[in-house]
């Protein structure tokens, strides 16, 4: 190994979008790797974003990591270090890096803020390194930082192909950002940082007897999912989504020790996303590890939806995202 070359690029800036899972993504066939259980269909969320950038400087005695305007924690920090050790190797160098991040969402709340992280970090980290990855490349890169920031690599609603080693489990685009008016008006229940990491939480998915089935099912659901989307059939969606959402949950609920995301405000706005559709409103809802309920809607009821979920008591505010472009280089 070497050090980096002071003629190569060194330094790159990337922007990248959360994504939420239609069909959810929980458990590892193989941890280290993060080799899905499932494979997995997101969108990613437009008006939410990370912009992450990386500089390699050969000055730098380890690598220096600032989240959100601070010093990052030392899990995180180690978390984000290590993922730096996959692409120094893959480059072939040994420089340390200074990383300046930034999101423009609430971390650690149902928000899959590693998700943007991970795919931006892998962008801009990859770019100043010199090593120019293709897109599937650079989301089976994303996948080792964070399991669902391999989907926020492509843009639109995406499908991790789980596969069952490194070189076949990465996302590719389904669809593009413009072929479905698809909306998420995420109810904001609670700010706070979550109990139990995603991390952590794929290695209790084993322990609950409903893994099983939920595993063996999902190759139906993904099918339900795709033809939906396909078809723009919203009431299809509706049913395989939150079923997917219910399956995860139920999973999380019965695992050793049992995982709970929710919190009371949670079940109010389920509660009133059934009552919308039941008015003939095209809503659905979907949870990812947080509080906060993802109400999936069309553009031409973002007013209705918006409106209805404001005035339950306890909703914070509300997020409104269409579906979002891939991650990209900004500098
Ligand atoms: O990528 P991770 O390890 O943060 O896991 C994400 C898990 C869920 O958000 C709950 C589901 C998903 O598919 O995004």
């Amino acid at each position: 190994m070497t050090n980096h070359p002071n003629t190569s690029p060194s330094n790159a800036t990337a922007v990248a979008h959360p994504n939420i899972a239609f069909i959810k993504y929980w458990g590892n066939y193989d941890d280290r790797l993060r080799i899905p259980v499932n494979g997995s269909i997101s969108m990613n969320l437009a008006s939410l974003e990370t912009e992450t950038s990386v500089r390699f400087d050969p000055a730098l005695s380890a690598d220096r990591i600032e989240i959100n305007g601070a010093s990052a924690t030392p899990d995180a920090a180690r978390r984000v270090s290590d993922h730096l050790d996959i692409i120094r190797q893959m480059a072939g160098i040994q420089t340390h890096a200074e990383i300046t991040s930034r999101n423009n969402f609430p971390m650690g709340s149902g928000i899959a803020s590693s998700a943007s992280a991970f795919a931006a970090l892998s962008l801009a980290a990859s770019t100043a390194a010199d090593l120019a990855l293709n897109l599937k490349d650079l989301s089976r890169l994303a996948r080792r930082g964070s399991g669902s920031a391999c989907r926020s690599i492509p843009g639109g609603i995406a499908e991790w192909h789980a596969g069952t080693q490194d070189n076949d489990s990465y996302a590719d685009q389904f669809v593009d950002e413009g072929y479905w008016d698809l909306v998420d008006c995420l109810a904001i229940t609670s700010e706070s940082h979550k109990p139990v990491g995603s991390s952590e939480g794929h290695l209790l998915a084993i322990t609950s007897p409903l893994q099983r089935l939920r595993v063996t099912d999902a190759p139906r659901r993904i099918d339900c999912c795709r033809q939906a989307i396909l078809s723009r059939d919203f009431e299809a969606f509706s049913v395989v989504v939150e079923q997917d959402s219910n399956l995860m949950h139920s999973v999380m609920s019965t695992s050793q020790p049992n995982l709970t995301y929710w919190n009371e405000i949670t079940f109010d706005v389920l509660t009133a996303t059934v009552e919308l559709r039941r008015k003939g409103i095209e809503a659905c809802y979907t949870l990812d590890a947080g509080p906060n309920v993802h109400v999936i809607t069309l553009k031409s009821q973002i007013r209705t939806v918006e409106r209805y979920l404001k005035r339950i008591i306890g909703v914070l505010r509300i997020v409104v995202a269409p579906i979002g472009t891939g991650a990209r280089l900004v500098g």
